[in-house]
């Protein structure tokens, strides 16, 4: 049978140069949405995506908030045909440690067939597929069979408030779509692509816990004081017992019990615990006991202290019985847990931990809802169909522990269900030095995309 799509492909071979490049110039820019000195470089991205738009002949705009703009841009409705919404982020996370990248984080570098940088999976890489199967479809025939509206945002990272403010005004019924894209995932493996129907949930926390005015001769006054680094450690180490199991009470309560079903079908992917452990350099895998590792990272609920501070950090010793102590900690959260809630249960445990001598404070700094999407929607087959083009191979159903905090939302806001299509791969060193994005996925993830549309109007 003739390739339908032959003249979109063959565009796209003719491109992919051109289609690195204008990624290589979007991963130059720091837009680190965590630290406030990059505000501009952030604000940079947004604008390089609105000139993106452009250039493929959309009008797209800037929607201006309380914190980064959005961007949006919109192809021409198309009359019986679904509109999809395609989200995706152009913030990225924080570099550092810097002295372990190979090459800078904001120098693009291409090596081994994978482009480094940070944001070259998550997300610039990812996101701009679709852009780039957009391009194609108008390039060669001047229309989509689907209508596309774009929504990029620059907080993903820091947990989509001012997206999520958006979503809730009268102002977002444009978003109207019936069904929403997302690449923002990985593939379960090195040429096993995937289709993800479930996210974790978050609740993200700062804990500081304040003692005497200032620093204390820890040989005059150690024994008679509270050391707030010592609370401090206390209290994070009671968040959790040895296995694995999360000690506020309450936290279980609303946890959606896994179905013998899919514990069945999670056991039946091919995953190697072995390979897994040599991956990441550790003698051992730990968790929540009767679980396995999967299930353990894509269904269970977790609590991760993620950076502590106080006291000397400098060369030699220095005898100080430290003023405050801190911590970033966060609990990923699955269906039907409820992040504020959890917030509450949380305070309410290191309340009662809290011993004399020091004060703390607790900072929920984000949270969102874990999901688990519905396998039956005829978009899923198309999907799958889609990636069977671009990737070669049909996709595995999984879910994935991460967070994307605003999915929920859309599904109660526009009653459109997420794809997750992922074209990410586990070692691609998401959030940790020397990020990259394998070239090969960039290029199929464009031409699945770009049988996306076609698959989602052949419904
Ligand atoms: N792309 C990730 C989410 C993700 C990671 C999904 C791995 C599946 C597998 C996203 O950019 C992300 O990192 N989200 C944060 C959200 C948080 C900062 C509120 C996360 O999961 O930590
Ligand atoms: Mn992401
Ligand atoms: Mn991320």
């Amino acid at each position: 049978m003739d390739n339908p799509l032959a003249d979109i492909e063959q565009y796209l071979e003719g491109h992919r140069e051109a289609f690195e490049d204008d990624l290589c110039q979007l991963l130059s820019i720091p837009s680190v949405s965590a630290d406030s000195r990059h505000r501009p470089d952030v604000r940079r991205a947004a604008e390089w995506m609105r000139d993106e738009f452009a250039r493929m002949g959309l009008e797209p705009r800037l929607i201006e908030t309380d914190g980064q703009p959005l961007v949006y841009a919109e192809t021409p409705a198309v009359p019986g045909a679904p509109t999809v919404l395609v989200y995706g982020h152009y913030d990225v996370q924080p570099p550092d440690p810097l002295d372990q990248w190979i090459s800078p984080p904001f120098q693009p570098t291409r090596r081994n067939g994978n482009i480094y940088a940070r944001g070259a999976t998550d997300d610039k890489g990812q996101m701009l597929t679709h852009v780039k199967s957009a391009q194609a479809w108008l390039a060669v025939r001047g229309r989509l069979p689907v209508q596309l509206k774009f929504l990029i945002e620059g907080e993903e990272e820091v947990g989509s408030k001012a997206l999520q403010k958006y979503l809730e005004t009268p102002a977002a019924d444009h978003l109207a779509c019936n069904a929403v894209v997302v690449s923002d995932t990985s593939q379960f493996g090195p040429n096993q692509p995937a289709i993800t129907y479930g996210l974790r949930g978050i609740a993200y926390f700062e804990l500081h816990v304040k003692g005497p005015k200032q620093d204390l001769h820890s040989g005059t006054f150690g024994g008679g004081v509270t050391n707030p680094a010592n609370v401090l450690a206390k209290l994070l180490a009671a968040l959790t017992d040895d296995h694995g199991r999360v000690q506020v009470p309450g936290f279980y309560d609303d946890v959606r019990p896994l179905s013998a079903q899919e514990r069945e079908s999670l056991a039946k992917l091919p995953f190697d615990e072995q390979q897994f452990q040599r991956q990441l350099g550790v003698n051992g895998l730990h968790g929540e006991s009767g679980y396995s590792t999967l299930e353990r990272r894509w269904t269970r609920p977790t609590c991760d202290v993620h950076g502590v501070w106080g006291g000397y950090q400098g060369e030699g010793g220095k005898t100080i019985l430290p003023a405050r102590a801190a911590a970033k900690f966060s609990c990923r959260l699955v269906p039907d847990q409820d992040p504020v809630k959890i917030a509450a249960a949380i305070r309410q445990f290191l309340e009662d931990r809290k011993p004399p001598g020091v004060e703390i404070e607790l900072i929920y700094m984000s949270g969102a809802p874990g999901i688990v999407v519905p396998l039956d929607s005829p978009s899923i087959q198309a999907a799958a169909r889609a990636i069977e083009h671009g990737f070669g191979r049909s996709p595995c159903l999984i879910r994935e522990g991460g967070s994307i905090p605003i999915v929920m939302q859309f599904s109660k806001r526009l009653k459109a269900d997420a794809l997750l299509l992922g074209w990410g791969l586990d070692d691609d060193n998401t959030h940790s030095p020397n990020e990259k994005f394998h070239l090969a996925d960039f290029h199929r993830g464009i031409k699945a995309s770009a049988w996306l549309w076609h698959e989602l109007a052949a419904g």
